[in-house]
């Protein structure tokens, strides 16, 4: 028997952009998802794409048990984390010595097929190894880790990661020259984000600002701004909608001492608040 965590995600800046080969900054975070791997003649019964290509990407058989506290279709990468959590479950308890790098890739390309080739590597990459990163192109950059205390805002919406990144190809399709620019905008925000790391009072007007841009992007929900609003209102730095959009989650950016206050404003406005911060940690092996 096997038992692996990987933590969730939240996009700090530049999703969606992502796609394009624009930088991306993503961070770990607390909620983790736990599954044991147990060897077995049975093919486990699955109602997950996700898991099910784990078990064929390997050929193996047995059973599996999943313990998440993250709640899926939700923007915090709960089908990275499972997917990281399983290939890395399957690897030690069939002895298969795939490496780290092996492991997020291989739940890369499942995550490419499951979505129908619309991915970023973001989310494998960040339940594999932790800690803040900023994705250009597939490539990895570790950031220095930073104290954020997060509020996430879920509005409970449930979201198509697929058919949102789809839908932002439509209209770049069709607005080349608009579409164009409020990428390029979101590139330099996250850019300028990334000189200002340790300025989490800029950073939270930084946030507001890419929230807009996704918002005109066409990715927002009304929902995702109320929650948004109510954050800001409740004192957090800035907040803004967080993956893919259209439902899913927002973070909010907040002083620790007005965390709880941002968490309850988010629950009275509707959303399921979860009070959060960094995990600097990957993929684990638990006992
Ligand atoms: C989804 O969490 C973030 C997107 O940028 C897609 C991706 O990076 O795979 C919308």
């Amino acid at each position: 028997m096997a038992t692996y965590s990987a933590p969730g995600k939240v996009f700090l800046f530049g999703e969606h952009a992502v796609v394009y080969g624009k930088p991306g900054i993503a961070m770990a975070i607390k909620p983790r998802v736990h599954v044991t791997v147990r060897k077995g003649r049975y093919p486990p019964s699955l109602k997950s794409p996700y898991l099910e290509s784990c078990f064929h990407e390997f050929g193996v058989t047995g059973s599996l048990y999943i313990n998440s506290q993250l709640p899926s279709s939700s923007g915090l990468g709960s089908s990275a984390a499972v997917t990281v959590a399983t290939l890395s479950a399957i690897n030690d308890e069939y002895g298969f010595e795939q490496t780290r790098d092996e492991i997020a890739q291989i739940a890369y390309g499942i995550e490419k097929r499951v979505q129908l080739g619309r991915a970023s590597p973001t989310d494998t990459q960040v339940a594999t190894y932790g800690g803040i990163v900023m994705m250009k192109n597939g490539v990895r950059r570790t950031l220095p880790p930073q104290d954020f205390q997060l509020v996430i805002g879920n509005t409970q919406i449930s979201h198509s990661t697929a058919q949102l990144v789809e839908d932002v190809a439509d209209f770049r399709r069709n607005h080349p020259a608009v579409a164009g620019s409020l990428i390029d905008s979101i590139e330099t925000v996250t850019r300028q984000a990334l000189f200002h790391l340790q300025d989490q009072e800029c950073l939270g007007r930084y946030m507001d600002i890419n929230h807009a841009l996704l918002d005109a992007l066409g990715v927002g929900h009304p929902m995702l701004t109320t929650l948004v609003t109510a954050a800001r209102d409740a004192g957090a730095y800035g907040a803004k909608m967080t993956g893919a959009g259209g439902g899913g989650s927002m973070i909010a950016l907040c002083p620790k001492r007005e965390k709880k206050q941002v968490a309850r404003a988010i629950d009275a406005a509707g959303g399921r608040s979860i009070v959060t911060s960094l995990d600097t940690e990957g993929v684990r092996k638990e006992q």
